[in-house]
């Protein structure tokens, strides 16, 4: 679905990704390992369309995307969830929601009935302000709000970030039943326990470069190969 081959992005004149080569097919769950400042959000705002300064290969479905701006992107069915979840605070959470089917003429009443199936908590609060949730919240609608353009893939910048164990379990269950209904996900986490819980296949990233690339499962079991790359600490969580 997604062919990313040597991927180079920059800012300014300081590289930011060296080398960076992955591959999604449809129906996964790949997840993008590596630590802070290795290039991960890059890489998938280099696919977003918001990085612009870019060499080397996307391909989405067969067709080159690496010169398309952001909407057109969004368009052909790849959705961002950013680091950071950056929802619009002074919107309610319906209007948020709204907010993420710009691209369409009319949005879906049923669409919006799906995400508050899935997250049960924005309905509650779906005439509350956006910067009145809480961050498990934030996530959940930033989540939602990408979900209401119908992505065929759905990329998720550090979903964890910041949160108590509790609430990453219940974005990370959402990711699952996600997938159970068929969608396709790239999932970036510094998280690595948690990334290879739910993931397929896993590539890790290391100052702008692919380093690995293993099954989730044996990445998971090869506790070696996580000390090496993806330092001490994730020995210690899970
Ligand atoms: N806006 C920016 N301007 C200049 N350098 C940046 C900017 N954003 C990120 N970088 C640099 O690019 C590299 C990769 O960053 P990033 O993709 O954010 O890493 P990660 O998401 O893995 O933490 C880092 O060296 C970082 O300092
Ligand atoms: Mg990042």
């Amino acid at each position: 679905m997604l062919k990313v081959e040597h991927l180079r992005a920059f800012y300014g004149k300081a590289q930011a990704l060296e080398d960076i080569s992955f591959e999604v097919n449809q129906g996964e769950i790949i997840c993008i390992l590596g630590n802070n400042g290795a290039g991960k959000s890059t890489t998938l705002m280099s696919i977003s369309g918001v990085m612009k300064q870019k060499e080397g290969v996307i391909h989405f479905k067969g067709s080159d995307i690496g010169k398309k701006q952001p909407h057109e992107i969004v368009a052909l069915g790849i959705s961002q969830v950013p680091e950071g979840r950056r929802i619009f605070p002074t919107l309610t959470v319906e209007e948020n929601l709204k907010m993420g089917g710009f691209l369409k003429k009319r949005i879906d009443k049923e669409k919006i009935g799906e995400i508050y199936e899935l997250f049960p908590r924005l309905k509650e609060r779906k005439n509350q302000l956006g910067g009145s949730l809480s961050g498990g919240e934030q996530q959940m609608l930033a989540i939602g709000r990408a979900l209401i353009s119908e992505p065929q893939l759905l990329m998720l910048d550090e979903p964890s970030l910041g949160l108590a164990p509790q609430i990453i379990d219940m974005i990370f269950d959402s990711i699952i039943s996600l997938r159970k209904r068929g969608m396709t996900i790239l999932l970036i986490e510094q998280n690595a326990e948690l990334a290879l819980e739910v993931s397929d296949r896993a590539y890790v990233i290391e100052l702008g470069r692919t380093v690995l690339t293993a099954d989730s499962e044996t990445l998971r079991k090869d506790r070696s190969i996580q000390s090496i790359y993806m330092g001490q600490q994730h020995l210690l969580h899970g």
